[in-house]
Parts: structure tokens; C-alpha cells; sequence
């Protein structure tokens, strides 16, 4: 058994996303379980190098975690030949800056949603990473999430017959900070940080419309703000500049017509903090992060429209638990060990700074939708 080292700078391991969901539940997950096994003998073995502004605290996660190399100069460790991948996970509005100088130093890269926060930058990195001939990889976790991989398994095995329509519902009530503490970062509710539910979530939204059901044509949007006041971490009231709601219908090649509603103002009445629901004529589905049910439509209900009787039937009882058949890995790292591989031994990789540019050009056109007030088509997108 031979191990192979592969170094990985690490930026913004302080925060939600770069903490928990890829050095310990995907980089430290891999070496927990001996390492990345690339076949013939060889293991790949991750080496994280912290990477941030405050030395104390990456010197304490560094510590919790037996790990030995932190580092507060960014330009010096991609100056360092023995790093192989740089990986950003700060938040959105430090990111082309940093990823510009990892590209130019010959990194290969990976890197936390939106790539930017307009489509120019992103394709400018996509380009620029071409250019340059390095590796890189977007994060499109939700491709890799047990209840999205059950939906994908019914449209491959044509479950649905023809697929009319998706509606997702995403969101769950985000504390404005003043009398409980707020749950997300409050550069989210800040546009000149880099905030925003649409540049958040639509880039989501793309590649999930894309792979699952079709290339999104165009983009109709309402965005708006409903909280216009929060409160920091610091419990300072802000005024917020970003938007908070955004309900989108999209149209798909094929046919399929998505609408998607997304908020950090809305209570959860559902199974899931995100749901999509899919319809087609020979069947339907609703699928969460984990969980995924259907309904045939041999087993479809015949309600009659009467409101003066009594509902005698539980609609939500009538549907059916598709079985996991399968072990589903966390789906950050499942993507982190596919775009190893593809580091490593070449393999095919498509979740890349193309892909990333995509999701970038539905937030920005969803956007511009709203300002406008009228549909706008989404142009495919080349280098
Ligand atoms: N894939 C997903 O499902 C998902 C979910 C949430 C967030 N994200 C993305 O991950 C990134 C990080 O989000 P998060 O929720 O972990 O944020 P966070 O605020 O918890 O972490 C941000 C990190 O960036 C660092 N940073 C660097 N420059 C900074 C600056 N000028 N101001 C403040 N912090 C700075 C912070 O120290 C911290 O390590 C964002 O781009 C976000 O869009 C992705």
C-alpha cells in the first residue's frame, strides 16, 4: 500500500461551511477512513493546511483536531510548491480575489458557491483557469444528498412518464438577532458583503434543475426584502441590503416548468428545510434532503372539490417511502473524494468553474428579472 500526500490550503476552515462540512465531515471524514483508496495499491491521504486571518483561532481548531500547519499569509502559502489544492470555503465576497491568485500560482481548485458574485467574474475564472491548465471543482452539494439521489434514480427509471412541473420550497425563519440570536452569518443579509438569498440559492437551484431535469431557458423572479432591520453578532442593529426572499419560475429544455421558492422569512410547515415536489403524468414525487416519497398513478386519489363536507382522507398519507437500497456517504464528501480522484488520476469531473459560472448567471439574471419586472432568457454559456 502506497500513500500519496495531496497538501490542501484551506481557507475560511473558521466558518460554518469550511469547519464542519469540509474539514471534519470531508477532509478529516477521508482520513478517518484511512485515506482516499485510488485502486492498484495507492492511498491518497489529505494534509490540510489551515488557512486565515486569525492565527489563534486556527491554531485552536488545528489543535482539536491533531493537525500541525496553520498559516496567515495567503500569498506565502501559495507560494509554497508542496501545495497542491487550493480550497475556499470565506465568504463570497473574498473569493475571486483569492482563487485569481491561487489560479495563478498553478493550483489546482476547489471552492465553496457562488464563485463570484456576477457572471463576468465567474467566467473570467473559468477562463483564467483554462488558461492556466489547472484542475478545478465547484461545490454542488445538493447533487449528492440521499433524497435528491432517490429523485434522480426515479427520473433515470422513467417513473414519472413525461415530468410537467418541479416546485421546491426552501427556506425556515431566520432570527433577526435582537431578542435570539440570529442562525446565519450576518454578511448574509449585507449585498456589498456578498449576501442575498438569490446569489445564495439560485446557483443551487441551476445545477439541481440542470442534471436532474433540464438546462434552465429562462428565468422569471420576484425578490424582495422582508426583514429590513437585524442585529449583528455583536448585537448591533444593521439596516439590511440584501434580499431575504426570492420566488422564481424557471423554464427547462424539455418542457419542465420549475418554480422555486426561497426564504429566510418563513416558518417550516413541511418534512424538510427543502422540498421539491415533481409531477408527471404517470407518477409523482416529493423529495427532501434525505427522504423521498411517490405516489403512481395507479395509487392517485380522486378528490372532488367540496368544501362544505369534511376532508374524509389523508392526503399526505397516500404516498409511498422510496427505500434507501443503497448507503448514502455526507455529499460534501462524496464530491471532495470525486474531485480528488479527478486531481489525482484524471478522471472526469464536470462540477467545474464552468458549471460554477452557470449558477452565478441564474442569481444574476433572477435578479435582474425583478428589477425589471419581465421574464428573461438565459443564454447558454462557453468559454
Ligand atoms: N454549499 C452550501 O450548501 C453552502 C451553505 C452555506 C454557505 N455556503 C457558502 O460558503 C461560504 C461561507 O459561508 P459560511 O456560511 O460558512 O460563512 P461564515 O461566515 O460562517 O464563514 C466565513 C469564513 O470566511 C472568513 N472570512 C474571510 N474574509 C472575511 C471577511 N472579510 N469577513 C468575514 N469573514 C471572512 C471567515 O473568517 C470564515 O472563516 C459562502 O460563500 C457561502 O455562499 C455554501
Amino acid at each position: 500500500m502506497t500513500r500519496r500526500t495531496v497538501r490542501i490550503a484551506v481557507n475560511g476552515v473558521t466558518g460554518r461551511m469550511g469547519y464542519r462540512q469540509h474539514l471534519v465531515r470531508s477532509l478529516l471524514a477521508i482520513r478517518e477512513q484511512g485515506g482516499l483508496d485510488l485502486g492498484g495499491g495507492d492511498v491518497l491521504w489529505p494534509e490540510p493546511v489551515l488557512v486565515g486571518r486569525r492565527e489563534y483561532a486556527l491554531r485552536e481548531i488545528a489543535d482539536r483536531h491533531d493537525l500541525s500547519e496553520v498559516a496567515t499569509d495567503l500569498d506565502a502559502v501559495l507560494a509554497d510548491d508542496s501545495i497542491d489544492i487550493y480550497f475556499d470555503a470565506q465568504v463570497t465576497s473574498a473569493r475571486v480575489e483569492a482563487l485569481k491568485k491561487a489560479i495563478a500560482a498553478g493550483k489546482h481548485l476547489y471552492t465553496e458557491k457562488p464563485t463570484a458574485t456576477d457572471v463576468a467574474g465567474a467566467l473570467e475564472l473559468a477562463r483564467l483557469a483554462q488558461d492556466k491548465g489547472v484542475k478545478h471543482g465547484v461545490v454542488q452539494d445538493k447533487l449528492f444528498l440521499p433524497g435528491l439521489l432517490k429523485l434522480k434514480r426515479l427520473v433515470d427509471g422513467g417513473f414519472f412518464g413525461d415530468i410537467l412541473t418541479v416546485r421546491g420550497e426552501f427556506g425556515y425563519w431566520v432570527f433577526e438577532g435582537d431578542w435570539q440570536d440570529a442562525q446565519r452569518p450576518s454578511w448574509n443579509y449585507r449585498a456589498e458583503a456578498g449576501g442575498g438569498i438569490t446569489i445564495d440559492m439560485f446557483p443551487h437551484w441551476e445545477y439541481v434543475l440542470h442534471e436532474l431535469f433540464g438546462r434552465v431557458t429562462s428565468v422569471n423572479a420576484h425578490i424582495t426584502t422582508h426583514i429590513p432591520q437585524r442585529w449583528d453578532e455583536r448585537g448591533k442593529q444593521y439596516a439590511v441590503t440584501a434580499d431575504d426572499a426570492a420566488y422564481g419560475i424557471f423554464q427547462l429544455e424539455g418542457g419542465v416548468i420549475a418554480q422555486i421558492n426561497s426564504s429566510w422569512a418563513v416558518r417550516v410547515n413541511r418534512d424538510e428545510l427543502v422540498e421539491f415536489q415533481v409531477d408527471g403524468t404517470h407518477g409523482s414525487a416529493v423529495a427532501g434532503l434525505r427522504n423521498c416519497r411517490v405516489q403512481h398513478r395507479a395509487a392517485t386519489p380522486k378528490p372532488v372539490w367540496n368544501p362544505d363536507v369534511p376532508l374524509t382522507e389523508s392526503f399526505r398519507d397516500q404516498w409511498q417511502e422510496i427505500p434507501d437500497n443503497a448507503e448514502f456517504d455526507n455529499g460534501f464528501k462524496a464530491q471532495w473524494e470525486l474531485f480528488l480522484r479527478h486531481v489525482a488520476l484524471d478522471e472526469p469531473y464536470h462540477w467545474d468553474l464552468l458549471a460554477g459560472a452557470r449558477g452565478v448567471q441564474l442569481a444574476e439574471l433572477g435578479l435582474r428579472s425583478s428589477a425589471q419586472g419581465r421574464r428573461l432568457s438565459v443564454p447558454k454559456l462557453s468559454l
